[in-house]
């Protein structure tokens, strides 16, 4: 697909089709997702990709319920989990920069909007959610001290088409000095 029709006809996705993806188109898009930009190329974000009953405990136990209904929906749900302590830092550990550690969640966002649309055009719908169990959920993924959990990403086949929400125009979003 065309890298601009990509970007315009994303779209965050809450139903999906029944079919699950096989395993290997969620391992093309990770792969795909791999050529993200971070910060000095410490490449910090991973994924977890969940189905079956961990993804029905976790839609039933650590989300509310308009997130848990599209987990529900979805085939597959992705945790992205970031390693800590490198993005942002220097060798010996210190900040880099007055920004400290949320250069790690400024190269989560680029992973994540990577994915999505490498699943995009691999045919695959997706919706990013920032609202879950922030407690219970790191702890049921197992995830090391080091690591925190920055979005999950439904993952599936679209049966829904919606309407592009209403955008900022250009004149609004940017200035020129
Ligand atoms: C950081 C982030 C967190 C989000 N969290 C949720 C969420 O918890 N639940 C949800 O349904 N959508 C969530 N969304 C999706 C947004 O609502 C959606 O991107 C926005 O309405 C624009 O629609 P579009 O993606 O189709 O352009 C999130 C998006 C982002 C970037």
């Amino acid at each position: 697909m065309e890298t601009l029709k990509a970007i315009e006809t994303r779209r965050s996705i809450r139903r999906f089709r029944g079919e699950v993806p096989p395993d290997n188109l969620i391992e093309k898009i990770v792969g795909e997702a791999a050529f993200a930009p971070s910060w000095k190329n410490t490449q910090t974000a991973g994924y977890i990709a969940i189905k079956g009953e961990n993804k029905d405990k976790i839609a039933a136990e650590m989300l509310a319920p308009h997130n848990a209904a599209i987990v529900n929906s979805a085939p597959v749900l992705i945790a992205m989990v970031t390693k800590c302590g490198r993005c942002g830092c220097e060798r010996d550990g210190s900040f880099t920069t007055k920004k400290e550690d949320r250069w790690q969640y400024f190269d989560a966002g680029i992973a994540c909007q990577t994915f999505c649309l490498a699943a995009h055009d691999c045919g695959l719908a997706t919706v990013i959610m920032g609202i879950y169990d922030e407690d219970k959920l790191p702890a049921f993924l197992k995830l090391d001290d080091d690591e925190v959990l920055t979005a999950l990403i439904a993952l599936g086949y679209a049966a829904e088409q919606p309407d592009c929400p209403p955008k900022k125009s250009v004149n609004e979003l940017l200035s020129y000095l």
